[in-house]
């Protein structure tokens, strides 16, 4: 496929979208009409193509179902307050989704298939993207292997596509963490930095067990020593210690590297705060907590947005904060809201306009 060809639409007979109720959208339950479907084989990417959403058909064999390569992404557009639409920062989204794809040995997709295709598909649901504030339209690249054999080696053919969900809010309150210490989501030299599937299955079971504790999700802490914070898992952290914020830096290999988290520090720069990106264990936000220095906890994802942290249980110590009065996440989440909203600066050209 060259660079200037249009892309295939084919479209749906019938739009669901008046079947919705967009005051009421819970995360990744709805999906828009169409989607993107791109075949590799070979070598070569085929064309890229717009066809109505509809379930696939596969062979039980598929490489995906059985050892696991596949990878994805989390993207939102925006409605802005002008009534044109926006993607957040999606080339971003294009490089990291090409790193997954190197550390789990897939095909990397091409920048065309990728952005193109994501822009068209956008254009063609376009009405999909919600105007509601916190609200927007998620978009889900991902790709998966899809060679029909049971040997354990890289797939030749894979799929890569993108679907999109109108979504509201990922947490609905505050959230209540429990920090971890028998579970490891990431060991150095694994795939931790990689957004792949397996992660989040790994997940599972350790936040099912923090759920019937009590809790929302769980903080990870780092596989050889359980001390050091790495991330929720659904979203990056960040702490306010004596005005600081803090946030596990990415050097171990072992942490997604957000383009949330990249936002918010290149926000808190730009407001004149002091950013920290290094280790900080359990034991120094215990003892910042117990000084009365540790005033804020929050997460920072593409889902996610900014969500406040209200409780972290490290052992038999609490630490409960003030959602009400975390000023360095108001204000921050202010300023990424009017950026996404196209009623601040946006210095940096995060904001993808596109048609419709
Ligand atoms: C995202 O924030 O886009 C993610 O992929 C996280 C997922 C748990 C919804």
């Amino acid at each position: 496929m060259q660079h200037a060809d249009a892309i295939k639409v084919t479209k749906a007979e019938r739009s669901k979208r008046s079947d919705i109720d967009f005051s009421n959208l819970s995360f990744g339950k709805y999906f828009t009409d169409h989607m993107l479907v791109a075949d590799y084989s070979n070598g070569v990417w085929g064309d890229p193509e717009i066809v109505p959403y509809a379930p696939i058909c596969f062979d039980p064999s598929m490489a995906t179902l059985h050892y696991g390569q596949s990878i994805f992404e989390g993207i939102k557009a925006y409605r802005m307050a002008d009534g044109t639409a926006a993607i957040f920062r999606p080339i971003e989204n294009l490089k990291r989704f090409n790193r997954s794809a190197q550390r789990m040995e897939m095909a990397e997709v091409p920048e065309h298939i990728f952005m193109q295709g994501m822009k068209t598909l956008l254009e063609v649901e376009s009405q999909w993207i919600p105007k509601e504030y916190d609200h927007a339209l998620y978009i889900r690249p991902f790709m998966f292997a899809t060679d029909e054999q049971l040997g354990v080696a890289p797939s030749s053919r894979y799929k890569f596509m993108i679907i999109c969900s109108p979504v509201g809010p990922f947490y609905s309150a505050p959230l209540r963490l429990y920090v971890e210490e028998q579970f490891v989501r990431a060991v150095p030299g694994g795939v931790g930095n990689a957004k792949t599937s397996g992660n989040y299955a790994a997940s599972l079971h350790p936040t099912a067990v923090a759920k019937k504790r009590g809790f929302d999700q769980v903080l990870w802490t780092d596989a050889v020593e359980h001390k050091y914070v790495q991330e929720c898992g659904t979203m990056n952290v960040f702490f306010v210690i004596g005005g600081r914020l803090i946030t596990p830096s990415l050097n171990s290999g072992t942490i997604l590297e957000g383009i949330t988290r990249d936002s918010v520090i290149k926000v808190a720069q730009d407001m004149g705060k002091i950013v920290e990106e290094r280790e900080i264990s359990v034991d120094e936000l215990a003892a910042a907590y117990k000084e009365g220095t540790f005033t804020e906890a929050f997460g920072a994802g593409t889902a996610a947005t900014i969500s406040k942290i209200t409780e972290l249980q490290y052992k038999d110590f609490t630490m409960s904060f003030d959602s009400e009065a975390m000023e360095n996440a108001n204000e921050i989440k202010a300023i990424l809201t009017a950026i996404r909203d196209g009623v601040a600066p946006d210095p940096r050209g995060w904001m993808l306009h596109v048609a419709g």
